[in-house]
């Protein structure tokens, strides 16, 4: 049985992306700030991805139960400029931000190496946007226009680069790194306003931690194919 660990998954899509693969059979360690929160049929890691000694326990768990991670999804994040204008946004809105969505990213990611190397074809998937596309930003396009976020959409910028720069290092290890956007979700992070669900937006993240040998890695896209970077 393939082990999966979802950060953030007690709400939201995270929540969404831990029960689909659930569903498929997969073992699923729901990494959560509040075990209530876990969806039935998980296995609940208290896990704040800013917290280094959070994130060892969570690595040493994997490690003693499961012995390897199939499938990593780097999913937690927040969005700490919502609403502000660029040219109001703070250093604090950034550092915020890039907390959980960036540096989260990297402790969590950099401890799970070793478990993923152990399971041979591991997957990861790093929930990112549209909105991170300096491509479709430069382009005026009518989405990046209307949620131009500094510290947000910089913090996935950097995150697709973190994507590319795994997926580059880890493609001899068989590990397949992809980003995706789930489209514009009705969730918390967006004040409900998105116009799908949160079981839509998983369902690219899961197709990304089910691909098959041999698929894609280092790409972005969401489901209705790629996005220019
Ligand atoms: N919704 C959209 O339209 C949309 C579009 C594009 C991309 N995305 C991306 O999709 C992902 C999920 O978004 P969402 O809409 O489901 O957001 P959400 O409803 O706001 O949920 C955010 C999740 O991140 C967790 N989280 C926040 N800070 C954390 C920390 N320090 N450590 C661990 N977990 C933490 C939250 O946990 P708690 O419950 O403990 O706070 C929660 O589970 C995010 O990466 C987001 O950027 C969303």
């Amino acid at each position: 049985m393939k082990v999966a660990l979802v950060t953030g998954a007690g709400r939201g899509i995270g929540r969404e992306i831990a029960r689909q693969l659930a569903g498929r059979g997969m073992t699923v360690v729901a990494g959560v700030r509040d075990e209530s929160h876990a969806p039935e049929g998980t296995r609940p890691v208290l896990l704040d991805v800013t917290d280094d000694a959070a994130v060892g326990n969570a690595a040493k768990l994997v490690g003693e139960e499961f012995g390897r991670l199939d499938v990593l999804v780097n999913n937690a994040a927040v969005c700490g400029d919502y609403g502000v204008s660029p040219a109001d946004a703070t250093a604090d809105h950034m550092r915020a931000t890039y907390e959980v969505g960036v540096f989260g990213v990297v402790t969590v990611t950099r401890a799970m190496i070793p478990l993923l190397r152990a399971a041979g074809e591991a997957r990861i998937v790093n929930m990112t946007t549209r909105l991170a596309s300096l491509t479709l930003t430069q382009a005026k396009d009518d989405f990046n226009v209307g949620w131009a976020m500094l510290a947000y959409n910089s913090a996935k910028s950097a995150l697709n680069a973190l994507t590319v720069l795994y997926a580059n290092e880890l493609a001899g290890a068989g590990i397949l790194v992809n980003a995706v956007d789930p489209g514009h979700c009705a969730t918390d992070l967006t004040g409900h306003t998105g116009t799908r669900t949160a079981a839509e937006g998983a369902a690219v993240a899961v197709r990304m931690a089910t691909l098959p040998p041999g698929g894609p890695t280092g790409t972005f896209s969401s489901e209705e194919g790629p996005i220019p970077w």
